[in-house]
């Protein structure tokens, strides 16, 4: 996954007609133990589908890159799959790593945005770097720029960004998306900052998330918390010099690039990777697969004991079905990641141990990031796509799986709480709470007939072909060149 350079941009390209502003940038710095830095792609949803959207556009994105520093900006090298987008750091100190990133960014705002899965906490001196960070980054985009420019701000890093961008640049169009779920009231009214936080996104023009029920859980907020005047389009805000200003919202459900996943899995050396993986695996009738982050959101534990009790109780034969989870480690400082990476070891451990044989494991886990062409050889190898989040915004792994089953066959089992779940309406929904739901579902899955699971499939993939992620990217930034307008 390393990146190749093409060259450092400079800054002769200033300003810019669209500014993209996230908390990562696309490519992220790996020290290794002699001090080399390697560039390699960052994780995570965001970036897969920012990377191809944004690949031929002349924008600029701005973001962190990783790398922890105390003093300089540095030159970012260019990817080579970027094209024309130009790419500016924003610098973290070790400090700001600790407490903005790990604290109040995943310890905070992550856990309560997730329906509270793990117990957020509420610490001031971490709110204080976040709003720190903040500033940086909005004084970042406001320097790269250019007059009347078009700045689009992502995720729950940066919400405070569009209001302090708004102050420093009024002249800017400023979009916001959120790529998480956005929380009912009364989970949000827990946070001690909850006001900055909406008065931050307030001063965005267009607002997007990936569900209608998240738009709504943002716009019956503002009129609690601020008794606006809501429609179910958006508000009219009052900003600091009483002028009255629209804020549209609205629900952008993001996609992948589905053309591309698509062409890498009818690649030969896809099909052979597939068929390569099937046979190391023993062969079995039935390939499994979870793809995932190490987080705790995402259910890995709810797919490793659903399968071992369906060993257990004898409804998979042994040898018949073999599962192999896969996760990309992340936020690797953050305790509850800590433990989570221990329980999913045990729970791995206990499977082996309990139902395994010589030389075969019916449950395989690696915990470690791929290229993206090993995980479409994976997707294509599996029968069965495991996706069981507790809650998740969109889900982008359940899209690229249904991406690159080009036959038509597999069978997706999708979370009824992923963000996925509203579009992808003909994968085997499940509650992720029932744990007998999830087994009967599972075994659902792996003995559909194929004639069913061919229509569930071809229905996933032509909705996929046309909702991918350009067409996100467009619909998102004409709304805002629609959005906005003041009194
Ligand atoms: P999130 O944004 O929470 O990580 P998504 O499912 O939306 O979740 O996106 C995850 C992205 O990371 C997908 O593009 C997926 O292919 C990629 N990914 C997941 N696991 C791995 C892994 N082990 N190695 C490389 N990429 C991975
Ligand atoms: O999908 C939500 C998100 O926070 C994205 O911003 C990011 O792509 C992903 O999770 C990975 O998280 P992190 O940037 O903390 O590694």
């Amino acid at each position: 996954m390393e990146v190749r350079e093409e060259g450092i941009r400079t800054m002769e390209q200033e300003p810019y007609e669209l500014v993209v502003v996230a908390n990562r940038l696309p490519v992220a710095a790996e020290t290794d133990d002699d001090g080399t830095v390697r560039w390699v792609r960052s994780p995570g949803g965001l970036v897969s589908s920012l990377e191809p959207a944004l690949r031929r556009s002349r924008a600029v994105w701005v973001g962190w890159s990783g790398r922890v520093s105390s003093d300089d900006v540095i030159d970012v090298p260019i990817p080579s799959s970027m094209g024309p987008c130009a790419l500016r750091e924003v610098p973290l100190t070790a400090t700001q790593l600790e407490l903005y990133y790990e604290g109040f960014c995943n310890s905070t705002l992550w856990p309560l945005y997730h329906d509270a899965i793990a117990t957020p906490v509420y610490h001031r001196h971490m709110w204080d770097a976040y709003v720190e960070v903040n500033r940086a980054f909005a004084a970042r985009a406001a320097e790269v720029a250019g007059p009347g420019a078009t700045v689009w701000v992502h995720d729950s890093q940066l919400q405070l960004v569009p209001a302090l961008l708004r102050e420093m640049r009024p002249d800017l169009r400023i979009g916001f998306f959120l790529h998480i779920p956005f929380p009912p009231i009364e989970l949000f009214l827990q946070l001690p900052w909850r006001q900055a936080i909406m008065e931050g996104l307030l001063g965005a023009d267009l607002v997007g998330f990936h569900t209608p029920g998240a738009v709504s859980n943002f716009l019956a907020l503002a009129n609690r918390l601020f008794d606006y005047d809501v429609d179910p389009d958006g508000l009219e805000v009052v900003d600091h010099t009483g002028r009255r200003r629209r804020v549209t919202a609205g629900a952008f459900p993001i996609s992948i690039d589905t053309r591309e996943y698509d062409a890498i899995a009818r690649t030969p050396e896809a099909q052979d990777a597939a068929v390569e993986l099937r046979r190391r695996l023993g062969n079995p009738r039935w390939v499994l697969l979870g793809v995932d982050r190490l987080d705790y959101t995402k259910g890995i534990d709810l797919r490793i004991k659903a399968f071992t009790e369906l060993l257990a109780d004898g409804s998979i034969e042994p040898g018949s079905a073999v599962f192999l989870q896969v996760a990309t480690p992340t936020r690797e400082n953050v305790e509850d990641y800590q433990r989570l990476r221990d329980e999913i070891a045990l729970l791995v451990g206990r499977a082996v141990g309990d139902h395994g044989v010589i030389g075969a494991a019916p449950v395989q886990y690696l915990h470690q990031p791929f290229e993206r062409e090993a995980i479409v050889s994976f997707y294509a190898a599996a029968d069965v796509m495991l996706v069981t989040p507790y809650r998740d915004g969109m889900n982008l792994v359940s899209k690229e799986y249904v991406a690159s089953r080009m036959r038509d066959d597999g069978a997706l089992v999708l979370s009824e709480f992923a963000g996925a779940a509203v579009e992808l309406r003909d994968a085997f929904l499940v509650n992720p709470y029932d744990a007998d739901g999830i087994k009967r579902t599972i075994l659902q899955a792996m003995n559909a007939p194929q004639a069913e699971l061919q229509r569930r499939m071809r229905s996933m993939r032509s909705w996929l072909f046309e909702h991918d992620v350009h067409r996100w990217t467009s619909s998102f930034l004409e709304a805002l060149e629609k959005a906005g307008g003041q009194e």
